[in-house]
């Protein structure tokens, strides 16, 4: 009898397994047969009624259909799943290779940037910070630069109905530093400026600078030239020439504008001018004091220096046209990454 009842809920179950054409379905035929209260478990009971002697032939069956019924089920479910995995790839060429991620780098100007900073930070400079949109005392009054200067004209900066402006330079930042705090003064500021200049292969509207300012007592025109000299070689090499030239700006005196020396490929070696520097004049430290009311930078001395970031990322990269930095056409900056 026991034999029989095993033999056909086997066979019952493996039917169903069989038949079972879904995960819910094939579930559904586990939970009845081998379930608490499933066909099997229910036929299991009945072994307290089996004679002693036929215990372990009985017993033995048991777990033989046990044994088979779950392995058809794991069976069943193998056979459901890879089903399942072949209608989510269907139509899906796998063997295609996988589309590439496009990685991300940093502009040139921010490749400069960061090199030019690292070195001065290295050399003792902070990092100092000022608004893009100032005010004609910070921009030029404090610095030296008079009511006619060309820089000032309507033509050359722009300027807001309010009279405020777009600084035509990171110089503000030596104004804005020295209103704030007591010399020693050792900052840069690298930051955007401001022209309207027409926008042609050397010229932008909107473009780059790093400003830096030092000053203290006695400070000399040794210390700029040392200053400079070092920073440009960490630059562009130890081997490169670097000579000041003479020249003006309002808020220096002297001034220079500073040359290195470079080769481009096959090409002779050139001089490039690559920054304006100079003394700070000492009528911009009694402007300053003028105006705080404090006698903090009357006779203290100090450089300043200003350069264009553009420029040298061009050097450095033999970019022959400026407008490449702006125009963000991923072939020209996929070369940086
Ligand atoms: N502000 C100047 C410019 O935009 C650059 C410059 C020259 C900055 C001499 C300075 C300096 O601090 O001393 O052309």
């Amino acid at each position: 009898m026991m034999k029989e009842e095993i033999a056909n809920v086997k066979a019952t179950a493996l039917k169903d397994i069989a038949g079972a054409d879904n995960m819910k379905r094939l579930e559904e035929v586990r939970v009845s047969t081998l379930g608490k209260k499933g066909t099997l478990t229910r036929v299991q009971q009945g072994m307290r009624d089996v004679p002693a002697s036929e215990k372990p032939a009985v017993g033995a069956l048991l777990n033989e259909a046990r044994n088979t019924i779950s392995a058809a089920l794991d069976e069943r479910m193998r056979e459901l799943q890879r089903r399942l995995d072949e209608q989510s790839v269907a139509g899906i060429d796998l063997t295609l290779p996988a589309a590439t991620l496009p990685g991300g780098g940093l502009h040139p100007i921010s490749l400069v940037r960061e090199e030019a900073v690292r070195i001065l930070r290295r050399m003792g400079f902070c990092l100092a910070d000022g608004p893009e949109i100032e005010d004609e005392w910070h921009c030029f009054d404090a610095l030296n630069t008079p009511e006619d200067h060309p820089a000032r004209n309507e033509k050359d900066t722009f300027y807001f109905d309010s009279g405020k402006l777009l600084r035509t330079q990171t110089s503000t930042v030596q104004a804005r530093v020295m209103e704030s705090q007591a010399p020693p003064v050792r900052i840069i500021c690298p930051g955007s400026a401001f022209r309207r200049d027409a926008i042609d292969a050397t010229h932008l509207s909107a473009f780059n600078q790093i400003e830096g300012l030092y000053v203290d007592r006695e400070v000399s025109v040794c210390d700029l030239k040392g200053t400079l000299e070092y920073f440009l070689k960490a630059l562009f090499g130890d081997e490169t020439a670097v000579r000041f030239r003479p020249h003006f700006f309002p808020f220096t005196e002297p001034s220079f504008e500073i040359d290195v020396q470079l080769q481009a490929a096959g090409q002779a070696p050139r001089w490039i001018e690559i920054a304006g520097c100079g003394m700070v004049n000492p009528a911009v430290f009694e402007n300053i004091d003028k105006k705080t009311g404090k006698q903090l930078y009357t006779g203290c001395t100090g450089f300043a220096f200003g350069i264009g970031l553009e420029r040298l990322a061009m050097i450095r990269w033999g970019i022959r046209d400026i407008r490449l930095l702006i125009e963000n056409d991923v072939r020209f900056l996929a070369q940086f990454q």
